[in-house]
């Protein structure tokens, strides 16, 4: 019975039978002799005939009505409808597939006969048909998920363009720590669910400065205190815009932590060490590196070697030594330049 309900998984049970049940193919007539039966039988391989007349059901002729027969000396020329079973169990074609499945189930019935209003012969459904049916809506259903994830992704990159439209000089940024968060990511042998959850996180990272001026986001100079206080409040903004959107992941999670360091000495909360989440830490590494090696308001870019010097004296301290260790590595085997990022298409 269970077997027969897993393979409604993904299937609409409320659906009719008829859109799954298969021809009924070959059937024999009441008239048939057990002769003809016996080669029918010999030849499909089928342990079970349906015998019907003028496409009504009218009995089952088994391969053991039929050693039967021959063991108590029925002659092969005999008709089957002297030696078949009358009980015939039928669905018919609207029957919902939960009924169908349930009937099979219950009565361990391996092929059920269709039919239609007129009680004749419309088809056949067996486990095999349900099982088909089951795998195609499954597939359709994941293809259905993959679609509203791009739109999700799709919405959050337009999030970012909002603001990098607002802000030049972070122009490509969060695509940029994106990236190299990934390229981490992988080198720390992240599953493929948490390098999703980091790349959309990392490409969302700085989305609260859209509530932070644009006079002090591309000031040319270094910010003075109570601007930088101003600055500080993007990680929680952010959390506030992205708590709302139910992600699979906990996306708003790693963005709000992306400013917090090892040694506690950051922001928002002074988180410390195994209290931030693995994401962040990756985050937090790249988005330094990225914006050492990049033109800011108010410097130039300061290039990627001085980018791996300055993660390195931060190693152990601010940052996560695993997480530095293996964007070093990225960064040394080249991997990730800010100048080829211009040209290189974002991947899907
Ligand atoms: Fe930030
Ligand atoms: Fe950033």
């Amino acid at each position: 019975m269970a077997q027969i309900y897993t393979q409604l998984e993904g299937l609409d049970e409320t659906a009719a039978v008829s859109t799954i049940m298969h021809a009924p193919g070959e059937i024999i007539g009441p008239e048939t002799t057990l002769g003809q039966a016996a080669a029918v039988v010999d030849r499909l391989q089928h342990s079970t005939l349906l015998v019907a007349a003028d496409g009504k059901v009218v009995g089952t002729f088994t391969l053991h009505d039929l050693t039967s027969a021959f063991r108590s000396g029925v002659s092969p020329d005999e008709p089957v409808h002297r030696c078949m079973s009358r009980q015939v169990m039928t669905v018919q074609e609207t029957a919902t597939l939960a009924a169908a499945a349930k009937m099979m189930a219950t009565h361990s019935i391996s092929h059920l006969p269709v039919l239609n209003a007129d009680g004749k012969l419309v088809g056949l459904v067996n486990g095999h048909d349900f099982r088909r049916l089951s795998i195609a809506a499954i597939k359709a259903q994941a293809a259905q998920v993959r679609k509203l994830e791009k739109a999700l992704e799709d919405t959050l990159a337009a999030l970012a363009a909002v603001l990098e439209q607002r802000d030049p000089y972070t122009a490509g940024h969060q695509k940029h720590v994106s990236m190299l968060a990934v390229s981490i990511g992988k080198e720390l042998d992240f599953d493929s669910g948490r390098l999703h959850a980091l790349s959309l996180a990392a490409i969302v990272h700085d989305l609260g400065k859209i509530q932070i001026p644009a006079e002090i986001l591309t000031k040319p100079e270094r910010l003075n205190a109570a601007e930088f206080a101003l600055v500080r409040q993007h990680p929680m903004i952010a959390y506030n815009i992205l708590k709302t959107i139910d992600f699979p992941w906990p996306i708003a999670d790693i963005v709000v932590q992306h400013h917090e360091t090892m040694d506690g000495s950051g922001y928002p909360f002074g988180l410390k060490g195994e209290q931030i989440l693995p994401e962040a830490r990756v985050l937090m590494v790249a988005d330094i590196v990225e914006s050492m090696s990049s033109d800011r308001p108010y410097r130039p870019a300061l290039g990627i070697d001085a980018a791996i010097a300055e993660i390195i004296h931060l190693r152990g301290s601010r940052l996560d030594g695993e997480v530095v260790d293996a964007c070093v590595r990225v960064l040394r085997r080249g991997e990730y330049s800010p100048f080829l990022l211009e040209v290189l298409p974002y991947p899907d």
